[in-house]
């Protein structure tokens, strides 16, 4: 079987696909070490638990986010490392951005609320809680392409988990991170929720923050840009006054 590897020297500043010969049916991190041992040692690439949990071996397949240990290996499969940061070597890329999202969406417990905590209010915060940070979101959100500053899928998400934790009492303070560069700067294109491998959804959880927002006072940021200079000030809500409603506007 064909496995092709986008490798990345940052010390030549070389970038190429090279194709390696490898036994099949096998999982891609299990391929990635087998042209480790086989072929070429100084292969770099990022793996931890090995099941799925831990995140760190992220990769893209394809053009598509996969984990590199839960994913079986098909013939002539194309594996890159994720996108949206830089490249250190081969399949290994720099996440410093990763601390730095999590910290400007206030994603951890500001004040803690004494109270006591039922089954159901564990139930809110469960699926958000499972993200493993492995950044498959993070890479393919097509926002970076224009904004860098972009707080993104999985640090939406994570303030998500906080806005609805009964132990926050500073909720408002989270929402008030994610105003700039954040809630209204997604498109909504679900790219996120198709990749997670834990199931999130962060699509939705980053609608729920909107509506939460606009709940506790803040603005819709993306009806302030159409009804302003980017739509001349006329935003055509489909109404149409001299008889019956148009829902196309036209
Ligand atoms: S839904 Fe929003 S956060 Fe998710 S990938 Fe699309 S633009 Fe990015
Ligand atoms: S939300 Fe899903 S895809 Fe994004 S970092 Fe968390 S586990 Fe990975
Ligand atoms: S090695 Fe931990 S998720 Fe793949």
């Amino acid at each position: 079987m064909n496995i092709k590897i986008k490798r990345f020297n940052s010390e030549q500043d070389i970038d190429e696909i090279v194709d390696y010969d490898i036994k099949d049916n096998k999982t891609i991190l299990e391929s990635l070490i087998e042209v480790k041992i086989k072929y070429d040692e100084s292969l770099a690439f990022r793996c931890g638990c090995r099941t799925g949990i831990c995140g760190s071996c992220s990769l893209r397949v394809n053009g598509v986010e996969k984990l590199a240990c839960k994913s079986k290996l098909n013939e002539n499969d194309l594996i890159e490392p994720i996108k949206n940061t830089k490249v250190i070597k081969d399949l290994i890329v720099d996440l410093e951005h990763e601390s730095k999202l999590l910290k400007k969406s206030n994603t951890f417990l500001n004040k803690l609320e004494e109270t006591t905590i039922s089954k159901e209010d564990e139930k809110l915060i469960d699926t958000q809680s499972n993200c493993i940070l492995c950044q498959s979101c993070f890479s393919s959100c097509p926002i970076y392409e224009v904004n860098d500053k972009f707080l993104g899928p999985y640090a939406l998400t994570r303030a998500l988990r906080y806005v609805d934790d009964k132990k926050e009492s500073h909720k408002v303070q989270t929402l008030e991170k994610i105003q700039d560069n954040g809630v209204w700067d997604c498109t909504l294109c679900g790219n996120c929720t198709m990749v997670c491998p834990q199931f999130i959804d962060p699509k939705t959880d980053i609608m729920n923050l909107r509506m939460k927002s606009v709940q506790n006072g803040f603005e819709d940021r993306s009806m302030q840009y159409m009804t302003g200079a980017g739509f001349a000030g006329g935003f055509d809500t489909g109404f149409d006054p001299t008889g019956g409603f148009n829902p196309n506007g036209f």
